[in-house]
């Protein structure tokens, strides 16, 4: 079975939605028209509860299916990023500066589209919880959402989701079990000496060459410190110091990235970097002060729910249209937060030859979306099937 034939006759509505969120992107956990647009079509499709303000203004709506049984959570995220838009398409953002380049309209539509289907079949037993969910970009909604109880609320027993996927043929997918996406952190090392007349050097404690040390430490964190069969990395993305030619400054700045998937190198890396900052500062007599933030987790897939969901994805896109062992990316994705706390499985729907991610030229396809309500649909029906017990 490729596409839903039921979703398949709603596609233009599809792309109304899609187009629509797209001329008016909202960013962070602000997005309050996005919610509205959403809730006024789950009301049309009569939807058994609407939760909104979820984490600032995410929406859950419930879809209670036929009989009791668990409840899966179907997510999407709805937030936009600072990019002016170059597309020139006839739907462009009339936000200016804000831009669906992450296909997050294309989510929410997918799942628009999910919902519209199952609240007028309800071919399952039990509930599917419909999360909509802002701040993926920044802001971490889904965490917002773990803190504030959700999975626990509404009994929340697995979860998965789609992301857009530029350079894979049109409603092909790809995920992985295990981990998909990486944890991401950022470091700051601030750095003080005594300025003055670079002259008279003798007379200052500067604290460029200790800037440097800790820069050319840090890359021997991944050469030296780490098991080469596992995945790390530590950039180094800034380094400033200075104003003037004639003098010594007085502090100086590193900072950078470190993209991980397992717990135990992140620790590694963090205690590395302690003992790095307050060595060489030690050395050069300067003040080093290290700042280690602890971003999204790693997006690690359940082995089991995977298996599930590339099930479901190969109904709709066949064996050959489903690469179940792809590679892991270092990119980042809060969906993590939610599957620290339940299984969860996170798939990539591709989106043809088009612009990449976070690209002011991207442009989610509207012709992937049937794919993507199609999914979640099914998984709905087989996660829940209505002839058990
Ligand atoms: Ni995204």
């Amino acid at each position: 079975m490729p596409v839903i034939n039921r979703i398949a006759a709603f596609a233009e509505d599809m792309t109304a939605w899609r187009r629509h969120l797209h001329q008016h992107p909202e960013l962070g956990q602000q997005c309050h028209e996005t919610a509205a647009f959403v809730m006024d079509r789950l009301r049309e499709f009569g939807v058994d509860e609407i939760h909104e303000g979820v984490a600032v203004s995410g929406v859950i709506a419930i879809i209670n299916g036929q009989g009791d049984g668990p409840t899966i959570g179907l997510r999407a995220d709805m937030d936009a990023l600072p990019i002016r838009e170059t597309t020139g398409a006839d739907w462009a953002s009339k936000n200016t500066g804000k831009m669906h380049a992450c296909g997050h309209d294309g989510h929410t539509t997918m799942l628009l589209g999910a919902a519209r289907y199952l609240a007028e079949t309800r071919n399952f037993k039990g509930r599917v919880a419909l999360i909509f969910q802002p701040a993926e970009e920044v802001g971490g909604g889904a965490e917002l959402m773990v803190q504030e109880g959700v999975l626990d609320r509404f009994d929340i027993r697995a979860l998965y989701a789609l992301h857009s996927a530029p350079g894979t043929p049109l409603g092909q997918f790809y995920t992985t079990p295990g981990p998909l996406m990486a944890a991401v952190d950022t470091f700051h090392v601030d750095i003080t000496g005594v300025g003055g007349h670079a002259a008279y050097p003798h007379e200052t404690v500067d604290p460029i060459p200790a800037a440097l040390s800790i820069a050319q430490a840090m890359a021997t964190i991944v050469s030296r410190n780490h098991n080469p069969l596992d995945d790390l990395v530590v950039s180094v993305t800034m380094v400033h110091a200075g104003t003037a030619d004639n003098v010594v400054p007085d502090t100086a700045y590193v900072g950078g990235t470190v993209r991980t998937y397992d717990k135990g190198v992140q620790a590694m890396v963090m205690r590395r970097m302690e003992e790095i900052v307050a060595g060489q500062a030690a050395s050069f007599g300067v003040q080093g002060v290290l700042r280690y933030e602890v971003g999204y987790p790693p997006t690690i897939n359940d082995p089991d729910a995977t298996e599930f969901a590339v099930s479901v994805a190969r109904e709709i896109a066949g064996d050959s249209g489903v690469d179940a062992n792809a590679t892991p990316e270092m990119g980042a994705e809060d969906f993590a937060f939610f599957q620290e706390k339940r299984p969860g499985a996170y798939l990539f729907v591709g989106n043809g030859d088009t612009a990449g991610l976070h690209q002011p030229d991207y442009d989610f396809d509207d012709n992937a979306a049937p794919y993507g309500a199609s999914f979640f649909a099914r998984v709905a029906e087989r996660a829940l099937p209505l002839n058990t017990q």
